[in-house]
């Protein structure tokens, strides 16, 4: 169904979404595919990645960045912590930046947003720190901006971030348990004044019980804010 969105959103199931800008440019964000159990045979295989954003290192949401970087060569932006991480291993066009500021990759600006989660990759038998977690506005050339949270708790500077960079869509977290579940996620949307909400990082694993009916059932108070529902492989325009 087309709703004018101004960008093209397909979600590969769990928190990896893929952008395509109206551009051309697609980007996209936590990338896991291979291994992860939502994301439909169909949709694995990638035709084009021109950026990857990163929010934070579990392997829920870097599980692909490294296999992807070899074959699409993107420009990744990631925080300073995990773009080191990445440099070791070989993965080349890695920016590394902060929250509160901003950078131009491909004519897509990205900007590093707080998010309140974790941040640590596991390999082998250690844990290793890298940095904060982060959520990110992106804003295509068309002028359409995404507030994509990344895996957070709801908190009250999401009203400051919909006050400074006017997010048309949010693509919030919503499976309860590691992120907002749907009572957090519908009052995040009103505060950021969204017109859209795309729910994700839910239904993978049993453990995230929060679903986008009972998102929509919170969000019916407020019938100016939309709930685009997708089934992992689908796309909303
Ligand atoms: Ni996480
Ligand atoms: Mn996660």
């Amino acid at each position: 169904m087309s709703r004018n969105l101004g960008v093209s959103i397909t979600w590969l199931g769990h928190a990896t979404v893929l952008y395509r800008a109206a551009s051309g440019k697609s980007v996209l964000v936590d990338p896991w595919v291979e291994g992860n159990p939502a994301c439909p045979p169909a949709s694995k295989n990638l035709e084009a990645v021109d950026v990857i954003l990163i929010t934070h290192g579990h392997s829920d949401h870097i599980g692909d960045v490294a296999s992807i970087a070899k074959r699409h060569h993107p420009d990744i932006a990631c925080n300073h912590e995990i773009s080191l991480y990445f440099a070791d291993k070989g993965v080349e066009k890695l920016h590394g930046m902060n929250k509160g500021g901003s950078m131009t990759l491909q004519g897509v600006k990205a900007t590093m947003v707080h998010a309140i989660h974790s941040s640590t990759i596991k390999e082998g038998d250690r844990l290793i720190p890298a940095g904060e977690p982060c959520g990110f506005v992106i804003e295509f050339e068309n002028g359409t901006r995404v507030y994509h949270a990344g895996d957070t708790g709801i908190f009250g500077d999401m009203k400051l971030i919909g006050e400074l960079y006017h997010p048309t869509i949010a693509v919030l977290p919503i499976g309860d348990l590691y992120t907002m579940g749907p009572m957090e996620a519908s009052a995040a949307a009103k505060m950021l004044g969204v017109k859209y909400v795309v729910p994700i990082h839910h239904s993978t694993f049993p453990a995230l019980t929060g679903t986008p009916a009972e998102l929509k059932k919170r969000l019916s108070v407020w019938p100016e804010i939309e709930v685009v529902e997708l089934k992992p492989g689908e796309t909303a325009d």
